[in-house]
């Protein structure tokens, strides 16, 4: 595992990030450079609202630093106060890693991060929608211990792959 340090995604770290966008795959899961100056556009949008019959509690949103404290990838979602019908706050996390920096465990330790962060002290599940063609994000999650909660994708297209705190007494973080 990596030795990452979370730290809040301001403004002044916009440009470190957004050149990630340019990329084809990140633009083909993601968005284009627009999507992380969004952002800052909509902050504290949404809070209180309902979505999907849950309701946004917060929102974090962090880059993630490497051992030498160089922006290596971006993270964050919504927290909510339940999970569909299931009780329990839970966070949808959307992810990037450096194009050029992918494949060496950074994604991995990124989501281990958010799931042993202080500020998810909080959260008992935490999700990952992804579409099944991203073999990537699929193997990236799963190798943080998030599993598909139904195999079958919604409406959306989308998997939800879920790591419930519950399920890692004796487990460990990683
Ligand atoms: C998904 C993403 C964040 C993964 O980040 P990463 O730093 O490359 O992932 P890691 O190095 O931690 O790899 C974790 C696992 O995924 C596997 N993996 C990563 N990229 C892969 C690829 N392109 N093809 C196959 N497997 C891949 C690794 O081999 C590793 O598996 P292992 O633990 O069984 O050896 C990165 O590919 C990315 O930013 N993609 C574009 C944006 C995106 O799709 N975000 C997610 C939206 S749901």
């Amino acid at each position: 595992m990596r030795d990452v340090t979370l730290v809040p995604f301001t403004e002044d770290l916009l440009p470190a990030v957004q050149v990630w966008f340019t990329d084809a795959d990140v633009q083909r899961w993601l968005g284009g450079p627009d999507w992380p100056a969004r952002e800052f556009r909509i902050a504290g949008h949404g809070i209180g609202e309902e979505f999907r019959g849950r309701i946004v509690l917060r929102v974090h949103s962090w880059v993630v630093l490497d051992e030498d404290g160089v922006p290596v990838a971006h993270i964050g979602g919504d927290v909510y106060d339940r999970w569909y019908r299931e009780p329990g706050r839970s966070m949808g996390l959307a992810y990037v890693v450096d194009p050029g920096r992918q494949r060496q465990g950074y994604g991995r330790s990124a989501l281990l991060a958010v799931v042993t962060a202080p500020e998810t002290a909080d959260v008992a599940i935490f999700a990952v929608g992804i579409e099944p063609e991203n073999v990537a994000s699929v193997r990236c999650a799963t190798a943080a211990g998030f599993t598909p909660d139904d195999p079958e994708p919604d409406f959306e297209g989308i998997v939800y792959h879920l790591r419930r705190k519950a399920d890692d007494h004796g487990r460990g973080v990683g």
